[in-house]
């Protein structure tokens, strides 16, 4: 088995190294990758390693410059480390000499003699100072946990002292992005938030038709195995089934976070009804919205994005629910006139930082700029205003991000509903911070005024 080991850490270096050389979104490699011919076990290897160096890359730096004499890193050399080190620190299964050996190797190909030595010094001293410890409290200054009380314990003083500082080393986020977590919510939220962000987030299941107690059944009879949650099913057996199988697709259930599975239900869909989706793709949310309508009812399914509109398309192919949806692409910052006031409901699902969800985007948090929340907030004002223009008299709006940020969520309704001449009113919001088995979130539903019948 190590024999082929080496292999897995070189395709997810090269995977690693390619997304961030070309700033491309490592879910797109990656997905490329996989596509080449890799064993099922490699493929979860190599999924684990990408996304967990991802996630953890700023922890990896501080133990890595920790063992080394300083002077300049070459952005491959530090790549190759990050690898093998996320394998020794994070991976309980991992013989540290096969990731150390698969680095030395990787290191000698790009750097010959000199870089196989560098990296190998660099590893061995890495994994000595951090040992692995069963601890009852982790010390908040000095540990990465792991989780279940493992931690790895590094040598006095590896993190800045300061707590904001501390809490951005040690759980690998832009320094930038934990201030405004402590300011907004707290140091204790803030550490609660941070530990979420680094989890290896699960798969969740819904159904398409809401019926929470016979997802559990329907997974089953497709051989796969998971445990209720309050939406539908968090797996615990066989995710891998889910893409592989067609089955899946015409099951009636979906692949949701349960910190989404609420943003559906709260539009109340009913059958019959004309909804239009703002920000559709990849279509998840547009499959929910095709089967509460019925074959009486019709959804706009909006992307801007070609290549995503054609994701929307064919999940709506797959689960035979096509002919209920037309997928447009469009620029919806800017509705068509022939919307003005025909749909009963919209969804704006609206395009965001994304930070209630680092875990599953595990390369976003390297991302984003302090700068684009502002920006991503006016584009979700003219959104949520052009969209506000296609609701019927009396209808229903949902606008719905997975930010944590009150400037993208309550702030852009709260300004939408200021500047609509009393005709919008918020009814009701939900914020969800991420946890130990969800994604951070938020939703909120707008109602629009009935014409005045005096
Ligand atoms: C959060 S994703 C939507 C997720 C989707 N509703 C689902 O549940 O699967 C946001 C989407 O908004 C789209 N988008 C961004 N700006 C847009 C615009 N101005 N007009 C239309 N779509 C836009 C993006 O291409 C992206 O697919």
């Amino acid at each position: 088995m190590s024999a082929r080991r080496p292999r897995v850490r070189d395709v997810a270096l090269d995977v690693v190294w390619r997304a961030d050389r070309g700033s491309r979104f490592v879910d797109d490699v990656l997905a490329s990758a996989l596509r080449r011919g890799l064993e099922r076990t490699d493929r979860a290897l190599v999924t684990e390693i990408v996304h967990g160096v991802m996630r953890w890359r700023g922890t990896l730096d501080v133990v890595i410059d920790g063992a080394r004499d300083g002077g300049r890193m070459k952005p491959r050399m530090r790549w190759i480390l990050r690898v093998a080190l996320y394998s020794c620190l994070f991976l309980d299964t991992t013989e540290d000499r096969v990731a150390v050996s698969a680095a030395v190797d990787a290191a000698r190909r790009s750097f010959g003699r000199g870089g196989a030595s560098l990296a190998n010094a660099v590893l061995r001293r890495a994994i000595a100072d951090w040992p692995r410890e069963t601890v009852e409290h982790a010390d908040a200054t000095r540990d990465i946990e792991l989780g279940d009380g493992v931690v790895r314990r590094g040598p006095a003083g590896s993190f800045p002292a300061e707590p904001i500082a501390n809490l951005a080393a040690r759980g690998s986020l832009p320094p930038w992005l934990v201030t405004r977590w402590v300011e907004r919510f707290g140091i204790d939220e803030a550490r609660a938030i941070v530990r979420a962000q680094n989890r290896r987030p699960g798969v969740h299941v819904v159904a398409l038709d809401g019926d929470v107690a016979g997802v559990r059944d329907r997974l089953a009879a497709l051989g796969i195995d998971g445990v209720p949650t309050e939406t539908g099913v968090a797996i615990t057996r066989g995710a891998s089934r889910l893409h592989d199988d067609d089955a899946f697709a015409t099951s009636g259930l979906v692949v949701q976070d349960p910190a989404q599975a609420t943003v559906v239900p709260a539009l109340g869909v009913s059958s019959g009804d004309t909804v239009l989706e703002v920000g559709a793709a990849p279509g998840t949310k547009t499959l929910m919205l095709a089967h509460a309508v019925g074959p009486g009812g019709r959804v706009v399914a909006l992307d801007r994005s070609q290549r995503r509109c054609a994701s929307v398309t064919a999940a709506l192919e797959r689960a035979g629910l096509a002919a209920r949806v037309d997928v447009v692409c469009l620029d919806a910052s800017a509705l068509l006139p022939a919307f003005d006031g025909r749909f009963s409901h919209v969804l704006v699902d609206a395009p965001c930082s994304n930070t209630g969800v680092l875990a599953r985007r595990s390369d976003a948090r390297w991302r984003i700029e302090p700068d684009a929340i502002d920006l991503l907030a006016s584009r979700q004002r003219a959104l949520l205003t052009a969209a506000a223009g296609a609701v019927a008299p009396g209808g229903r709006l949902v606008y719905a991000t997975c930010s944590l940020e009150r400037e993208e969520n309550r702030e852009v309704v709260d300004s939408v509903v200021d500047s609509s001449g009393a005709s919008l009113r918020l009814d009701t919001d939900a914020s969800t911070p991420p946890s130990a088995d969800h994604d951070g979130g938020y939703w909120a539903r707008l109602l629009s005024a009935r014409p005045d019948r005096g």
